[in-house]
Order: structure tokens, then sequence, then C-alpha cells
């Protein structure tokens, strides 16, 4: 699956023009995609990195990451997700990133999906969908997500995220309505973000393969 990924992430060089500064998401696909753009990092101006993770990997490549507060408005964001469905409706949050990826997101003109092919789904749900809650606020989101859905809330023990917030993984969803499932659960004091990505979906999304397939 490692060569889907690399295909997808060096596919996705191509919405990459002189000038940008490059939103750049987090996991093992964007790795695939950071290290293609370190080929071309004189002709870009910088980047903006959703992870510690990710800024690591850019620096080490010796990237500029700048602040999103600076950029302004980004024309490009690259990013992969756990799952996909036919409308570009994503989860997101497998690497606990998800606050920082929906932020570039919607500060993003062009959000480009990069997946392999496993990614792909008819409804989604099964991949568990990662939430980002206060940490004094676990039980009760929890509580109120099992209240609510009837789904199961997991507490992804020992993970902390970048804003030093907890995740919960809600088992056992089948997400028929992905905007009004997010517009729901982001509504619960406590929730800091949703791994739906379905008020705001990608706007191309590249499948790994030889070629790759873009959607
Ligand atoms: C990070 O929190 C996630 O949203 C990732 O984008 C997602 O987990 C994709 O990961 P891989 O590219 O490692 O499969």
């Amino acid at each position: 699956m490692s060569e889907a990924k690399r295909l997808a992430g060096e596919k996705a060089i191509d919405y990459v023009e002189d000038g940008m500064i490059v939103g750049v998401g987090t996991g093992s696909t964007v790795a695939f995609f950071i290290d293609a753009l370190a080929r071309i990092k004189d002709r870009i101006a910088g980047t903006v990195s959703s992870s510690e993770q990710s800024t690591q990997r850019l620096r080490a490549h010796g990237i500029e990451v700048l602040d999103l507060n600076s950029t302004g408005p980004l024309s490009l964001y690259v990013d992969g997700a756990d799952e996909c469905d036919g409308h570009k409706r994503l989860i997101k949050g497998g690497g606990a990133a998800l606050t920082r990826e929906k932020i570039i997101a919607e500060a993003s003109k062009t959000f480009v999906c990069i997946i392999d092919p496993a990614k792909r789904v008819d409804v989604l749900g099964k991949f568990p969908l990662p939430v980002e809650v206060i940490p004094m606020a676990r039980s009760l989101v929890a509580r109120e997500i099992l209240a609510r859905t009837g789904a199961q809330p997991v507490w992804r023990d020992g993970v902390t995220t970048d804003n030093g917030n907890w995740i919960l993984d809600v088992h056992g969803l089948a997400i028929v309505d992905p905007v009004g499932l997010e517009r729901e659960l982001n509504q619960i004091p406590g929730v800091v973000s949703v791994g739906l990505f379905a008020r705001r979906p990608a706007d191309v999304v590249i499948v790994g393969g030889e070629p790759p397939i873009v959607l």
C-alpha cells in the first residue's frame, strides 16, 4: 500500500504552482508528498504545516514553515484521509492532527486529498470517527455522543494532540448524513473538532495507483 501512497503523494505535485505557499497535512501519504515537494522547494514561497510531525519533516528538508496568521488564505492544501466517500467527504484524524488539518483546509482555496485505494468507501464510518476534546470534557462528550448516535466512543488513551487535547474514537457509525452529524457533534460543549470533513470536503481526490486516478 505504501507504493500507492507514494504515487498519490507525487501526483499532488502537479497542483503546486511557482510562488505558492502550500498547506501541508499529516500522515504517511503526506510524507511522500513532502519528500516530493523538497525536490521543488526553491519554486515555492513556503508551507503551512498541520502538525509537529509534518513540521519536523519539512524543516529536515530545508523547507520553510510559516504561521497561518501571517500568510492569509492559501491556494492549495494537500492532505491524506482515513476514509473518502463518493462525494469527496472524508474521515480524518487517525494521526490526531484533525483540528489543525481542518483549519488549514478551511483557509485553502483548493484541497487536494491523497489516498490509497483502500480508503475509498460507499458510506463513511467503518473507520472510527476521531473527535478532539478538551480533556476535562472527555466523559461528558463521550456520554453525549453515545446518547445522540448510539455509537461507542473510545478514549485514545495515551495520546495528547499538538493542541494539548485528547481524542475520542467513535466506533460503530454508519454516517448517512455526514454534514448533519458534523454539525451535531460540533455543538457538544468540550468538542474542539470532529474528524468529519463533510461541510468542507476535498475538491480533488488523487487515488494512488499506476497510473493515479484523479477524482
Ligand atoms: C492525520 O490526523 C490524518 O487525518 C491523516 O491525514 C490520515 O490519518 C491519513 O493517514 P495516512 O496517509 O497515514 O494513511
